[in-house]
């Protein structure tokens, strides 16, 4: 009985969201709002907030901070120019961040980037990022040893429909990697980025635990280790660009759960390439390392430039290789001068996956779980159709 009361009021809940998210979504015209015009909120939703000179809100924090932490979706259009700050995102509700485009499929005509400089020293990288999302500070930090930070048992899931269109997001404290400088920070939460750009020199993107995350048409630069995390992060049809070789481009903690986990870095139809022809790094850069021995991460169907190392993947290090049977650093249908099949066979690290092997990591239906549960299918916050 208990069990039917609670089953009815959470889905009389589910479809109360479901129901206010398409009334907020049927006025959206994503181009129309995101154009700059006399009328900023022309196309937008009605739950809209305007930061920039013409709107209530000088920075984008402000806006996150007028919001209640509700399920009611909310929008944040932030008109074109430069901002110096961070973003930290708590609220559980569906919130999109949108900048103002005169292209709004094209990432290499933004006009709206973040800026922060910061890098961890003896600190925590969480308070590094420029973008945060993550219910509580204590979900957010990295920790360390191979578990990373114990985060509280009971700690809520924070936001379950972040998306963030036409943006960039920079962490430039140094010009090289010299310690980690994330540009992006994601914990207990479920995130997407569309005609987005992330740049650091290292650890740029974090997707930690519980943390999910879609990249779509993007651009992500950095030199060492520059996806790291726990969670699970999957990177379509976006450019990755190399802005030097350190550790390896992935750096994956796997976690021990009570149900099978499919935890771990995806990369599909992108192109890896090395930032300018001034760069001297053919055959040095590693596709990744194990950051802990069950590190998963695949690369399918990639364009990989001269820059990527024969063998593929490496060890953390000589003396620490941390590689044994649960390890997943793989490969499926990469392409490019990058892709050295002698190579990859010599140095016994990367596995090329058969077909079979690949299937059940090969769509995000297969990949993205529910938090706690480890149910498949945790994919109603993906954009499937941005530049409809
Ligand atoms: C600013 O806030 C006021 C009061 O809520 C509102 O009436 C007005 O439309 C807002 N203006 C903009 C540009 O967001
Ligand atoms: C924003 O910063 C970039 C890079 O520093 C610069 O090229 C651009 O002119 C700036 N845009 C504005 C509107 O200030
Ligand atoms: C938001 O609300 C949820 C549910 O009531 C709560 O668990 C969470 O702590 C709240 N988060 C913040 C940042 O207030
Ligand atoms: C954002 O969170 C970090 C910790 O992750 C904190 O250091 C920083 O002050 C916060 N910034 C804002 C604007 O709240
Ligand atoms: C994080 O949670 C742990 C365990 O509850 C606690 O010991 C620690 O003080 C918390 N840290 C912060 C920064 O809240
Ligand atoms: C090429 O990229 C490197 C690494 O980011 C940078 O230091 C250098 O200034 C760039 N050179 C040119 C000519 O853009
Ligand atoms: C997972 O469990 C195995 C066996 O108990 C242990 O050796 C390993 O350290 C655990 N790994 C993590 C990341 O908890
Ligand atoms: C390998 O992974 C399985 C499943 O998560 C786990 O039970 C086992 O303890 C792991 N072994 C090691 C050595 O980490
Ligand atoms: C491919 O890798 C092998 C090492 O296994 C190396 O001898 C060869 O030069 C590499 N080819 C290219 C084009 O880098």
């Amino acid at each position: 009985m208990a069990w039917l009361h609670f089953a009815s009021r959470l889905s009389a809940l589910l479809f109360a969201l479901h129901l206010s998210t398409t009334l907020a979504l049927s006025q959206f015209d994503r181009a129309a709002c995101q154009y700059p015009t006399e009328d900023p909120f022309e196309g937008c939703p009605s739950n809209t907030l305007l930061v920039g000179p013409s709107g209530n809100f000088s920075t984008i924090q402000s806006a996150v901070l007028s919001l209640p932490n509700d399920t009611a979706p909310y929008f944040i259009l932030v008109e074109a120019g430069n901002y110096t700050e961070q973003v930290n995102v708590t609220r559980r509700g569906p919130l999109y961040l949108l900048g103002q485009t005169l292209a709004p499929n094209d990432r290499t005509q933004n006009l709206v980037a973040v800026y922060w400089a910061a890098i961890a020293g003896t600190g925590d990288n969480a308070y590094t990022s420029t973008l945060t999302v993550a219910p509580t500070l204590n979900a957010s930090l990295t920790g360390s040893g191979p578990t990373g930070n114990p985060v509280p048992p009971g700690t809520p899931f924070g936001n379950t429909d972040f998306r963030v269109y036409n943006m960039d997001f920079v962490n430039d404290y140094a010009p090289y990697s010299d310690d980690p400088s994330l540009a992006v920070s994601v914990s207990y939460a479920n995130t997407g980025f569309y005609y987005t750009g992330f740049y650091s020199y290292q650890d740029t993107v974090y997707i930690g635990k519980l943390g999910n995350a879609y990249f779509y048409d993007s651009e992500i630069a950095g030199q060492t280790d520059f996806f790291y995390g726990f969670g699970t992060a999957w990177v379509q049809s976006s450019l990755i660009t190399l802005r030097g070789c350190g550790g390896g481009i992935t750096a994956w903690k796997g976690t021990n759960t009570t149900f099978e986990n499919k935890y771990g870095i995806y990369i599909h139809d992108s192109a890896v390439m090395k930032v300018n022809t001034s760069l001297s790094i053919a055959g040095h850069c590693a596709l990744g390392r194990p950051w802990n021995a069950q590190m998963r991460a695949i690369f399918a169907n990639n364009y990989l430039d001269d820059s990527i190392r024969p063998a593929g993947y490496i060890e953390w290090q000589s003396t620490d290789p941390r590689i044994d049977y649960n390890t997943t650093m793989a490969e499926y249908y990469d392409v490019g001068p990058g892709f050295n099949l002698t190579g990859r066979m010599d140095g016994g690290v990367t596995a090329l996956l058969t077909p079979e092997e690949y299937e059940p990591y090969s769509s995000v239906e297969r990949v993205f779980q529910y938090p706690f549960s480890g149910e498949y299918g945790n994919i109603a916050w993906i954009d499937f159709t941005p530049w409809a």
